[in-house]
């Protein structure tokens, strides 16, 4: 094959971004067949668009039995990834699927193991992977530019959300309808990020404050400290309730540090490594030398077309994938920890028991949002612009 048909399944915020990058012919190789939406309005709404140069499904079984397409983009509610992936895997579809791969580390196993078996090809949009900021970080992490890593520390709280982004659909901010909060909607990429880059933590202890600025269910505040096994150590710091957000990644090691704010590198290197500087050094507050260089990489193209590229790519000519499906499994396994850690109040080893985080996440209440404010717990009882503001 020389073309993969591709159907999008979910035609909400990102499946029908998808569905135009690969209509409008913007994915070399890839033509959409069909759109699925178990939503009228929202097959409708792609209908209006594409009118009958494609097909339309209302079920994603319709879909796979219709053999209108060689490959899926899954773009739909978390929980239903696992399925609908089997699915069409079973069928001899290709996956490509929407972060986070799914809610439970034993979900994302599950559908890697049918990949195999059914050896079709899996990837996911993990589409920060080819922001050229974290590819370079990655790079001087892997061939120690840093040294020995001491510590990675990202605070990620440019990820506010309004009330009304989690009234806008049902299923966001529950535990039975997303499964998660900020560490499974918005912070998956950079959970994932964080492993790409780093690698698994051994351990960890972490603080998940369930609707503490919001009126939701599931957690909108998050503070991770994990352990590694040759000593370094991590904090991830993540929020939907601060505004105006930081997104500010360090990364320290015995040669220096990494700093990344606002799409920029800058780079703060010793020398000679910080361990024979700390032990041979006749001063008690040397001032060494430091190599400071400031770099901005910038993205050749939009990110998402660019996994939709390489997944093509992938299928039809075997190019090396960025965001295997097995990479799924792993920044679950550091959220699914984060989770028990702070249910159970305690540190935890990385990975826990996947039937203790089944287990507690089954147990989980859903509170019901209260479309008026001022019965909202997190909702502030006064205004502090009023009391505060200052007249420039
Ligand atoms: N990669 C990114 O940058 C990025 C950004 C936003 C959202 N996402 C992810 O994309 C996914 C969808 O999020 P969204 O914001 O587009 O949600 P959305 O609610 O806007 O769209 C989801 C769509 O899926 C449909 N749907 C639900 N169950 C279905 C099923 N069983 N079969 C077919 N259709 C079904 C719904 O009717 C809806 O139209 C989530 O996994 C989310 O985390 C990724």
């Amino acid at each position: 094959v020389d073309t993969l048909r591709y159907a999008v399944i979910g035609h909400g915020n990102m499946g029908s971004a998808h569905a135009g990058q690969i209509f409008d012919g913007n994915v070399p190789g890839a033509v959409l067949t069909a759109i699925c939406d178990i939503d009228e309005k929202k097959l409708a709404a792609a209908k209006e668009k594409y009118g009958d140069k494609i097909e339309y499904f209302k079920t994603a079984d319709e879909l796979f039995k219709s053999k209108k397409c060689d490959a899926v983009v899954i773009a739909t509610p978390h929980y239903a990834h696992t399925e609908l992936a089997i699915d069409a895997m079973k069928e001899g579809i290709c996956v490509l699927c929407e972060k986070p791969a799914g809610v439970r580390v034993s979900d994302v196993k599950k559908m890697n193991l049918v990949a195999r078996v059914s050896g079709v090809k899996f990837g996911l949009m993990f589409n920060q992977r080819m922001n050229p900021v974290f590819g370079a970080l990655k790079m001087y992490v892997d061939m120690g530019v840093l040294g020995q890593i001491k510590h990675f520390t990202w605070i990620i709280n440019n990820w506010y959300r309004t009330q009304t982004y989690y009234n806008s659909a049902g299923w966001r901010a529950t535990w039975k309808g997303e499964g998660g909060g900020v560490l499974l909607n918005q912070a998956p990429h950079n959970l994932d990020l964080w492993q790409w880059i780093m690698g698994m933590p051994e351990s960890m202890r972490a603080f998940c404050h369930e609707g503490k600025y919001h009126n939701i269910a599931v957690e909108d505040d998050v503070t991770i400290y994990a352990e590694y096994a040759n000593g370094a150590t991590a904090t991830f710091i993540t929020s939907t309730g601060e505004y105006p957000g930081t997104n500010r990644l360090e990364i320290s090691g015995s040669m220096g540090k990494a700093v990344c704010e606002d799409g920029k590198i800058k780079l703060s290197l010793l020398t000679e490594d910080e361990r024979f500087i700390c032990f041979n050094s006749e001063e008690a507050m040397p001032k060494e030398k430091v190599i400071s260089v400031e770099i901005e990489p910038k993205p050749l193209e939009e990110e998402h077309l660019m996994v939709l590229k390489n997944f093509t790519n992938h299928c039809l000519f075997g190019e090396e994938l960025v965001a295997p499906g097995e990479e799924g499994i792993k920044s679950l396994m550091i959220s699914n920890a984060a989770y028990v850690s702070s249910w159970k109040g305690k540190t935890v080893k990385v990975p826990v028991k996947e039937s203790t985080f089944n287990r507690l996440l089954s147990g989980k209440k859903d509170i019901s949002r209260d479309a008026d404010s001022s019965k909202n717990p997190a909702a502030p009882t006064s205004n502090y612009s009023e009391r505060w503001s200052v007249r420039w």
